[in-house]
C-alpha cells in the first residue's frame, strides 16, 4: 500500500484471509466516519487469486474526502455538510465551489469564481453550428456527450491534467459552458434560434433564459422557477462513487483530459438505471395515468417475476432506508407546484404509488425507498422543462461532483490506471478453422 493511501485513512489491525491452508494478511483502513475495508493490492501476487464482486458493491475503488453517504442512515454530505442545509441556505454555485475546492468559498473566493465562470459562458461559433448538424429528434444526451468531448478541441493548448492552471481553466469553461451547451441542444430540436447567455443573470436564470426566451420577445426569468432548478441542481450536485462518477474516474485515470472524462460520464448517467431514470419515472406515471391510474397494478407488475417492468425511480445500490434527496424534493414537490399554480394529476399518481409501494412487503423486504428520480421529473415538469431535458438537468447538476472527483483523482499521486481484471470463463485454446470447413452455430 502507498505512503499516500496510509497517510488518509487510519490503519487498524490486519485481517487474516486462510486460502488453501496458508494464512495471508492484509491491511485494514477505517475512514473517517467509521467505515471499514482491507486492501488486497498483494492478494493476487500473493496467493494467485483474484476477487470477484458483481457491479463492484462492495469494492472500494479509491479513498475520497469529497462526499459522505449513509445508505442505512439516509445521510448525505458534501465535505461534511449535511444536505439538509445546504438545500436551505446555499446556492448551487457555491456548493460547486465546496465540492470541486474542499471548502465553503470566502466572500471573494465566491464572486471571483462566479465572475470566472460568467465570463465564459459562451462557446464557439462553429461548435454551436457543430449542434445544428443533429437530427432534429436527437436525444439532448447524445448532442451534449458530443459538443463536451468536441469542447477539447477548441482547447488543445490547455488539456494536460497535471498542469493546475490549465486545470483550473478548463474547470471555469466545463461550469460555464455546460448550460449554454444544453439549452442549445433544446433549440436545435425544437429548430428555434439559439440564445446567447446574459451574464448579468445568475446560473440558473441564466440557463432558463437560454431555455425558454425567443428573440422577439422580452423574457423575465420568474423568481420561484430559478429557485426550484437551484435546489434540484444542489441535491444532484454529488454522490461519491455512482455509475457515472466512477466512469470520470475510470476514463481519467487514464490520463484522458478533463472533457473526455466528463463525456464519459455524460453517457454513463444517460442510463435509464442511473440518471435517466427521471425521464423514465414520468414515461411511467404518465402510463399509469393513461391506463386509468390504477397503482395497485403496477407495484404488482414490478413484483412479478415473469414481468420485466421495475417501477421507476424506485430502490437505490446504497439507500436502504430513505434517500435524503428524494425527502427534499417531495416536500419542495408540493410548494414549486403550488407557487407556480400547476396542477399536475401525475403528483397524485406519484403519491398513491409511493403510498402502496412502501406499503407492500416485497418493496419492505427488499429495502426499496423512492429515490432522487422519483419526484424530481414532476418539479422539472412544472418548470415547463420537457422530459427528454431531465437527464441533461441532472447532468448539470452533477457536473460540480465529476470535476471534484476528476480533480482528487488526478491530484493524488498514488493513483493507478483503472483496470479490472476477470474470471474468462470462454473456450481454452481452440485451433483456428478455415474458412471452408467451418459449420454454423
Ligand atoms: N422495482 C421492482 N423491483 C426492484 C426495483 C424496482 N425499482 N429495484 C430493485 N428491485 C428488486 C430487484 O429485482 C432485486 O430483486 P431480487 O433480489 O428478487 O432479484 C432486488 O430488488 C435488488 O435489486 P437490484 O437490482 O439487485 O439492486 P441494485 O443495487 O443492483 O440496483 C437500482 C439498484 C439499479 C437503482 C435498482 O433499484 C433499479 O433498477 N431501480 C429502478 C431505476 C432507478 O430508479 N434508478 C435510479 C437510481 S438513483 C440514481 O441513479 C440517480
Amino acid at each position: 500500500m502507498s505512503e499516500n493511501l496510509k497517510s488518509k485513512a487510519e490503519l487498524e489491525k490486519p485481517v487474516t484471509l486462510e486460502i488453501e491452508g496458508k494464512k495471508f494478511q492484509y491491511p485494514t483502513l477505517k475512514g473517517t466516519e467509521d467505515e471499514k475495508g482491507f486492501d488486497i493490492s498483494a492478494l493476487r501476487a500473493q496467493t494467485g487469486y483474484i476477487t470477484m464482486d458483481n457491479g463492484y458493491a462492495n469494492t472500494s475503488s479509491c479513498q475520497s474526502s469529497i462526499t459522505f453517504l449513509d445508505g442505512e442512515l439516509g445521510i448525505l454530505r458534501y465535505r461534511g455538510i449535511p444536505i439538509e442545509q445546504l438545500a436551505e441556505k446555499s446556492n448551487f454555485i457555491e456548493v460547486s465551489y465546496l465540492l470541486i475546492y474542499g471548502h465553503l468559498p470566502t466572500q471573494s473566493e465566491l464572486s471571483q469564481f462566479k465572475a470566472d465562470i460568467t465570463r465564459h459562458t459562451l462557446v464557439n461559433e462553429d461548435l454551436a453550428h457543430l449542434l445544428s448538424g443533429f437530427p432534429r429528434d436527437a436525444h439532448p444526451m447524445a448532442i451534449l456527450s458530443a459538443a463536451t468531448c468536441a469542447l477539447s478541441t477548441y482547447y488543445q493548448d490547455s488539456l494536460n491534467p497535471a498542469d493546475p492552471e490549465q486545470v483550473k481553466q478548463n474547470i471555469t469553461r466545463l461550469m460555464a459552458k455546460l448550460p449554454t451547451l444544453a439549452a442549445f441542444a433544446y433549440k436545435t430540436s425544437i429548430g428555434q434560434p439559439k440564445i446567447q447567455p446574459k451574464n448579468d443573470l445568475d446560473y440558473c436564470s441564466n440557463f432558463l433564459r437560454m431555455m425558454f426566451a425567443v428573440p422577439s420577445e422580452e423574457y423575465h426569468v420568474p423568481k420561484e422557477v430559478a429557485d426550484a432548478l437551484n435546489l434540484l441542481l444542489i441535491l444532484h450536485a454529488d454522490h461519491e462513487q455512482n455509475c457515472s462518477t466512477s466512469t470520470v474516474r475510470l476514463v481519467g485515470s487514464s490520463a484522458a483530459n478533463i472533457y473526455a472524462s466528463i463525456t464519459g460520464g455524460i453517457c454513463a448517467l444517460w442510463g435509464p438505471l442511473h440518471g435517466g431514470a427521471n425521464q423514465a419515472v414520468m414515461e411511467m406515471l404518465e402510463e399509469i395515468h393513461k391506463d386509468g391510474g390504477d397503482v395497485n397494478k403496477y407495484v404488482g407488475l414490478a413484483k412479478d417475476k415473469n414481468s420485466t417492468f421495475k417501477l421507476m425511480g424506485f430502490g437505490h445500490r446504497v439507500y436502504k432506508n430513505f434517500d435524503p434527496r428524494a425527502s427534499i424534493i417531495k416536500k419542495a414537490c408540493d410548494q414549486v407546484l403550488n407557487k407556480l399554480g400547476v396542477n399536475n394529476p401525475l403528483l397524485e399518481i406519484a403519491k398513491k404509488l409511493e403510498e402502496a409501494a412502501l406499503k407492500d412487503s416485497y418493496f419492505i423486504e427488499k429495502k426499496l425507498y423512492p429515490n432522487v428520480d422519483f419526484y424530481s421529473g414532476i418539479i422539472y415538469s412544472a418548470l415547463n422543462i420537457p422530459v427528454n431535458m431531465f437527464t441533461v438537468m441532472f447532468a448539470m447538476g452533477r457536473l460540480p461532483g465529476w470535476i471534484a472527483h476528476w480533480k482528487e483523482m488526478t491530484e493524488n499521486t498514488s493513483t493507478k490506471i483503472g483496470r479490472p481484471r476477470q474470471i474468462y470463463t470462454g473456450p481454452t485454446k481452440t485451433d483456428y478453422t478455415p474458412i471452408s470447413q467451418r459449420r454454423g452455430k
